[in-house]
């Protein structure tokens, strides 16, 4: 039985008062948000081969927020995540990790500011082969040379069911279990925020539902903040709230969202959905 499916205890550490993040409410327009952009712009290529993956977007994430990105393919929903986890720069604009603005970080502090504060799940798993799926997991903290909490490390663990396939290489794992590495190694470090790029695109429902349902308690009760981008309603549900993207502008906010609500919004979207936004206008 899943950590998740045992009733009322609590699928991971409970937190204590030296969580400083624990004692963060979970919407507060007037904290500091964790991560915040404004105004940004992201054009690839020029002439012909010019794309405008994001249009002037400016969006904030909350201490403890759950938020779900949303929209059609080519919408632009990677690139934001990409951008605003420091992975890629911006054409125009600017993006915050809590009060370090991106651009004015060398290419050694973002490196650090990525290593110590974003957990990111790549729509392409991104495990280095040559080594066990438990070490993947740890590998952020080894290069920091943190030590993992090994409390928190066993309930992520159990929670996306790796606990047989730890000494598998990434070629010995299926594609769900990849999947699941990535998520672990993601949460493992506890970080400010984590980007996570579809994380439950490759599982089984039940695998889905689990990790879904732990990373919404992660926000609900440590204050964990999280950006997810997904195309499943279902999915969407567990946020607290979801920003839909089309031909990168954000279009659409709904809070607490239902499966239902989400799906009744894509709907609407449907003739966005049925453009080729990159062909010609
Ligand atoms: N490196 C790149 N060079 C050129 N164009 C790019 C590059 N990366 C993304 N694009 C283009 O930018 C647009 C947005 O891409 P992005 O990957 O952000 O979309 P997405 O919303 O994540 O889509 P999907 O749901 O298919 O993952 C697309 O039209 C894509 O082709
Ligand atoms: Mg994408």
């Amino acid at each position: 039985m899943s950590a998740l499916e045992q009733g009322n205890a609590a699928p991971y550490p409970v937190a204590t008062a030296t969580d400083a993040r624990a004692t963060l409410p979970t919407t507060l327009p007037t904290t500091l948000p964790v991560a915040r952009c404004e105004a940004l712009t992201k054009v690839y290529g020029d002439g012909e081969a010019r794309v405008v993956a994001l249009d002037g977007v400016s969006v904030k994430f909350h201490p403890g927020q759950f938020t779900a990105i949303m929209g059609p393919s080519g919408s632009g929903k990677s690139t934001l995540m990409h951008v605003m986890a420091g992975l890629d720069a911006p054409t125009y604009g600017r993006a915050w990790i809590g009060d370090a603005e991106l651009s004015g970080l060398g290419d050694k502090g973002l490196t650090r500011l990525r290593r110590d504060r974003i957990g990111f799940i790549f729509q392409a798993f991104n495990l280095v082969p040559t080594l066990s799926a438990l070490e993947n997991i740890t590998l952020p903290m080894d290069i920091a040379g943190r030590k993992p909490d090994q409390a928190w490390l066993d309930q992520v663990i159990d929670t996306v069911g790796l606990r047989p396939r730890l000494s598998h290489r990434p070629a010995e794992l299926s594609g769900g279990q990849q999947q699941r590495v990535a998520c672990a190694r993601a949460l493992a470090s506890r970080p400010d925020i984590v980007f996570a790029d579809e994380p439950t695109g490759n599982l089984d429902s039940r695998t889905g539902a689990e990790i879904l349902g732990f990373l919404q308690s992660s926000a609900r009760t440590l204050g964990q903040t999280i950006v997810m981008v997904t195309h499943d309603p279902v999915a969407a549900s567990y946020a607290d709230r979801v920003v839909f993207l089309a031909d990168g502008r954000i279009v659409d906010e709904i809070d607490s969202p239902t499966a239902d609500r989400v799906l009744e919004r894509m709907k609407s979207f449907d003739g966005t959905e049925l453009t080729d936004r990159n062909g010609a206008a």
